[in-house]
């Protein structure tokens, strides 16, 4: 089994941008910088912002994170977000969620400039991505699609079996298997039989937030799966699929932690040089 090294391959991966970062600041006397706006408390959030950050700084971007306590108002945010989308500084604006009850999420997420849209949640780079056109491309299914195609470069009619249906994780990456040309098949809460549907596929992506779900006799013999949960037990973090399990059948698995969460935060650093060079090409 061919465990899948998400920790070394976002190494190389941070590497090979800071080479880019140093070729733009030479070349554009600029450095590509991500604001990250973060409301509240929560130790979650708080914890990726960190690492975003600081990964954000290994690779030679300005970053700078914006902390609002939790009873920030809606506007202030917005009026944060404006400015932000007219400072030449700053190439990429991220907020982090969840958010707050009382802040629109929508309207946050629409506010911020679709050029600088480091998560790909604008619905103007949703429509693009499903269109098929350049955008930014939400960044831990992009991670997931990087450590595929690491695995498998050629994903021509593969049958990929998607569980959860999110904004932030399964549509996307069915978009971008269906660029690839695999079979795509989204599962949810309401799939009926999810255990026969993954029995049939090549590749899963599992990412519903259910720990451990997926078991040894849900997957094909020599299948390939990417584990996106991240789940808090009394044993410690697991992933949404049954490591012990799967590893004895699978041709390749990616571990939690040290999988798919560093090819996240590589992939935010890679949307922000790529805002930077789309707003710096006109
Ligand atoms: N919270 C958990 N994952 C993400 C993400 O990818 N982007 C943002 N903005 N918030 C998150």
């Amino acid at each position: 089994m061919n465990l899948i090294d998400g920790k070394k391959i976002a190494a190389e991966l941070k590497n090979k941008l800071k080479v880019e970062v140093d070729g733009i600041k030479k070349k554009f006397k600029k450095v590509p910088g991500l604001t990250v706006i973060l409301i509240g408390d929560l130790a979650p959030s708080q914890i990726y912002v960190k690492n975003k950050e600081k990964s954000a700084k290994e690779v030679g971007l300005n970053s700078e994170v914006i902390r609002y306590a939790n009873d920030v108002d809606e506007n202030t945010i917005l009026k944060k977000i404006n400015d932000l989308n007219e400072d030449k500084s700053v190439s990429g604006i991220l907020v982090q969620l969840p958010l707050p009850k009382h802040i629109n999420k929508k309207k946050v997420i629409e506010s911020i400039s679709p050029s600088k849209d480091v998560d790909g949640f604008h619905p103007m780079n949703v429509g693009n991505l499903s269109s098929g056109y350049e955008s930014s491309v939400p960044c831990t299914p992009l991670g997931c699609y990087l450590l595929l195609k690491k695995i498998e470069p050629n994903l021509s009619g593969k049958k990929a079996v998607i569980i959860g249906r999110s904004n932030l994780n399964g549509k996307p990456m069915a978009q971008l298997l269906l660029k690839e040309n695999c079979t795509v098949t989204i599962t949810h809460s309401k799939t009926k039989n999810l255990k026969s549907e993954c029995l049939l596929a090549d590749i899963i992506i599992a990412a519903v937030g259910i720990p451990q779900l997926v078991k040894g006799d849900w997957v094909k013999k020599d299948s390939i799966i990417i584990d996106v949960g991240i789940n808090k037990i009394d044993k410690g973090i697991v992933g949404d699929v049954d490591f012990d399990q799967v590893s004895k059948r699978a041709k390749a698995l990616t571990p939690v932690p040290g999988g798919v969460g560093p090819m996240t935060i590589a992939c935010l650093i890679k949307n922000t040089i790529d805002c930077f060079k789309r707003i710096n090409s006109n």
